[in-house]
């Protein structure tokens, strides 16, 4: 069976990947990509941005993990695909989403899910919460460097998942039966404040870590200063406003149901990315 991986240089995509020796690669830079994944796999050349790559890249291919690669805000790009997909005679797609995404139209991932569904492509959702090496790249800085995190999500909580456990049930979906037309939200087991997280990171760095906890504003002057681009800050304000009315907390018991144990927990994933905050 041939499953084409997408995003597979990024967080989940290449945990997935790594799951999955065999597997085709698409890439936009296929050499990249096999420096960082090795020889196991077979890589294609692949652009979201280029729709003359996706028949080459479906040939023969079965199943299909998507993901929305974050700086892809206009959904065309992945409609065109989706069709693409259809007429490939791709069997499954399974979806990178967002958890909550059935309550906020706004997001791209409303609307690829719309398209996949209407496509009459069997799917599988995968709404993820926040993910927890979101503190090893996008906050992994002012970790390491400042030994403070400068979130503006006040006391709330968030069930945040390991993308490894994420890629775990993406392999699932991918190779097993019985997951076609499913919906799962995956999350961890635990619901932590940032204050918690800031405690677990101290104890296991072994120097003190501070949350700061910044009032939005202040976080939107932050980005700034630190040479965010526009899209990038509003993203995440917009993330962390909703994180700050705890619509961040919930936790979902698929990610246990499918992987037959505990989820990864926070000071688990801490100790095994301890090497990238010093
Ligand atoms: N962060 C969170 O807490 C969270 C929670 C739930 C859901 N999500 C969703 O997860 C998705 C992001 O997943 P991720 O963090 O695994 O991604 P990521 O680490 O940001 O990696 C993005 C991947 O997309 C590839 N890519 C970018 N532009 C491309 C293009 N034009 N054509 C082909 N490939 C392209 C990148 O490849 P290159 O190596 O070529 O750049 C890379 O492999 C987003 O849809 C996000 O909304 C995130």
């Amino acid at each position: 069976m041939t499953i084409l991986i997408t995003g597979a240089t990024g967080n989940v995509g290449y945990e997935v990947a790594k799951g999955l020796p065999g597997a085709r690669i698409a890439a936009r830079d296929p050499e990249r990509a096999r420096a960082q994944l090795g020889d196991a796999y077979d890589y294609v050349p692949f652009d979201f941005m280029q729709p003359w790559t996706f028949t080459p890249a479906l040939s023969g291919v079965e199943r299909l993990f998507l993901i929305r690669p974050p700086q892809i805000v206009q959904t065309q790009a992945i409609e065109a695909l989706i069709e693409a997909a259809q007429a490939a005679g791709v069997s499954q797609i399974v979806f990178l989403s967002l958890i909550g995404v059935e309550q906020r139209r706004y997001v791209p991932h409303y609307r690829i899910e719309a398209l996949i569904r209407s496509s009459g492509i069997p799917a599988t959702m995968l709404r993820a919460g926040f993910f927890m090496q979101n503190l090893n790249t996008t906050h992994r800085d002012e970790i390491r460097d400042q030994h403070q995190l400068a979130i503006p999500a006040g006391q709330s909580r968030t069930a945040f998942i390991d993308v490894r456990d994420i890629a775990k049930v993406a392999i699932r979906a991918l190779t097993e039966p019985g997951h076609a037309d499913k919906t799962y939200d995956l999350t961890g087991s635990e619901a932590l404040s940032y204050t918690e997280i800031a405690t677990i990171l101290s104890e296991v760095l072994g120097t003190p870590i501070r949350y700061t906890n910044p009032s939005i504003w202040q976080f939107v002057r932050d980005q700034r200063t630190f040479g965010r681009p526009w899209p990038f800050t509003i993203v995440m304000t917009l993330l962390y406003t909703l994180t700050r009315f705890g619509m961040a907390a919930q936790i979902a018991p698929d990610t246990e149901r499918l992987l037959g144990r505990a989820p990864i927990t926070f000071r688990q994933y801490a100790q095994d990315y301890k090497r990238c905050w010093i």
